[in-house]
């Protein structure tokens, strides 16, 4: 008799967020995220939209797995909203939030839909950003404490967790450039917000590992491939830069203990910081891959010393971004080879296009599904030239709130009717559930 454990399926999936598509912000307890307070504050969001209502998903929930089951789905990223937990950010719990989250994930699993559960999707409770929010060390350990809680609640029947979501991109729009949420727009607190958010990480690790039997656990990074844009030194040069900046700057405190040497001066050195590095540092089961962008890059002379150029395709979606399928496989061989030993996933992978619903409730989107091909297909070679990437979550499983562009890009396999709050599954959608149906052979 064969007693070898058989190997787990494939995951296949799609991804959303919190405050993306729950709604809900004044229910059951939910404390203000700093979401609530950007979005509702004059001239952050496209056309003044904020996550209020979302895509109703708090009260829609079941529909929408019941939805996710009939898609073939057989996994689901989502996320946690931190201020229906401990709307405070710390101290009393909230018991109704536990709730949702229970009744969420016990109807995934009876779908058999395997949740991936996200702690850390950028909504930071605003009673903790009024204590500094990611720029006070403190928040690192009321992160884990939350994810404490969450990994004691959940960890009987989630076995697959993320901590952050895109800790870069936090640390980026959030806190440089200020086009997210908290708003700050400041070069020298990106290496100080990304120690914490990575102690918050390793300080959660430890917490998930004492709670949850058979965990698998890790981060979803954004990752874009990067090319200089000439072939002269100092581009070459730049292009490292940015790379460490806005790859490796996430990547290696959490796989290698250590800042990138092209940007450690930026970090603040003092008597913690080797501890530091070494709690950021906790063996991870996955590397989550979220990857939606290709650069080129160039040398600059002033501050951070190189400069990302526009795209110089006119194949672009919706977002400006170019599509750039390729660029998926070369990371993930390039992840598997500079940090092995690790599973990988496709966290996040998908487009925006302008769709528009038909009189009869259609939804034909062919630029999405050759997206979803090319991408899918770019995966698949990695895999097969030997990349351990073992799941493909799409981006978005539904349309919803874009952060800063608010409704406008729709992102979703399924449209969402954000007046009546009604689901229609696009052409994307069907050609998906199908291809998961026939056995996901890999496409050319
Ligand atoms: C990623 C985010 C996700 C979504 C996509 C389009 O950066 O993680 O929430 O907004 O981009």
């Amino acid at each position: 008799m064969d007693t070898s454990a058989s190997p787990s399926p494939f995951f296949w999936g799609a991804a959303t967020a919190s405050y993306q598509i729950e709604g809900a912000v004044n229910e059951d307890g939910r404390g203000v995220s700093i979401w609530d307070t950007f979005a509702h504050t004059d001239g952050n969001i496209y056309a003044g939209e904020t996550g209020d209502i979302a895509t109703d998903h708090y009260h829609r929930w079941r529909d929408d797995v019941r939805l996710m089951s009939e898609l073939h789905l057989n996994s689901y990223r989502m996320s946690i909203a931190w201020s229906r937990i401990f709307p405070e950010g710390r101290g009393a719990l909230n018991q109704a939030g536990i709730d949702f989250y229970n009744r969420l994930i016990d109807g995934l699993i009876a779908h058999n839909i395997t949740p991936f559960v996200t702690l850390y999707h950028w909504d930071l409770p605003q009673a903790l950003q009024n204590a500094g929010g990611w720029l006070n060390r403190d928040t690192a350990k009321w992160f884990a404490d939350y994810a404490n809680v969450m990994t004691q609640k959940l960890g009987d029947r989630v076995k697959h967790f993320i901590t952050l979501n895109e800790p870069f991109i936090a640390v980026y729009n959030g806190h440089v450039e200020g086009s997210h949420a908290p708003g700050l727009k400041n070069l020298n607190y990106a290496t100080v917000v990304m120690r914490h958010l990575l102690l918050g990480h390793g300080l959660a690790m430890q917490a998930l590992r004492a709670n949850v039997a058979n965990s698998s656990a890790g981060i979803a990074y954004s990752l874009a491939q990067i090319d200089p844009d000439t072939d002269k030194d100092d581009d070459i040069a730049a292009a490292a830069l940015g790379d460490a900046f806005i790859n490796r700057m996430a990547l290696e405190p959490t796989l290698r203990g250590e800042f990138p040497k092209e940007i450690a001066h930026m970090v603040q050195e003092d008597n913690t910081l080797a501890d530091d590095l070494r709690v950021m540092r906790q063996p991870m089961d996955f590397i989550g891959v979220n990857y939606y962008r290709h650069y080129f890059i160039r040398a600059k002379q002033e501050m951070p010393g190189f400069e990302v150029l526009p795209p110089k395709t006119k194949d672009l979606t919706e977002m400006g971004w170019e599509s750039y399928p390729q660029g998926l496989g070369q990371l993930i061989q390039r992840i598997a080879k500079d940090y092995p030993g690790h599973d990988i996933y496709v966290t996040e992978s998908g487009a925006a296009y302008p769709d528009v619903l038909t009189e009869t409730g259609e939804v034909h989107d062919p630029r999405r599904i050759e997206y979803l091909q090319e991408h899918i297909a770019s995966m698949q070679k990695a895999q097969a030239a030997g990349a351990p990437v073992k799941g493909y979550f799409i981006w978005s499983f539904m349309d919803n709130f874009e952060w800063a562009c608010g409704f406008k890009p729709r992102f979703g396999i399924v449209y969402t009717d954000f007046s009546s709050q009604r689901r229609y599954v696009k052409d994307s959608g069907k050609w998906y559930a199908e291809f998961i149906a026939n056995g996901a052979h890999p496409l050319k």
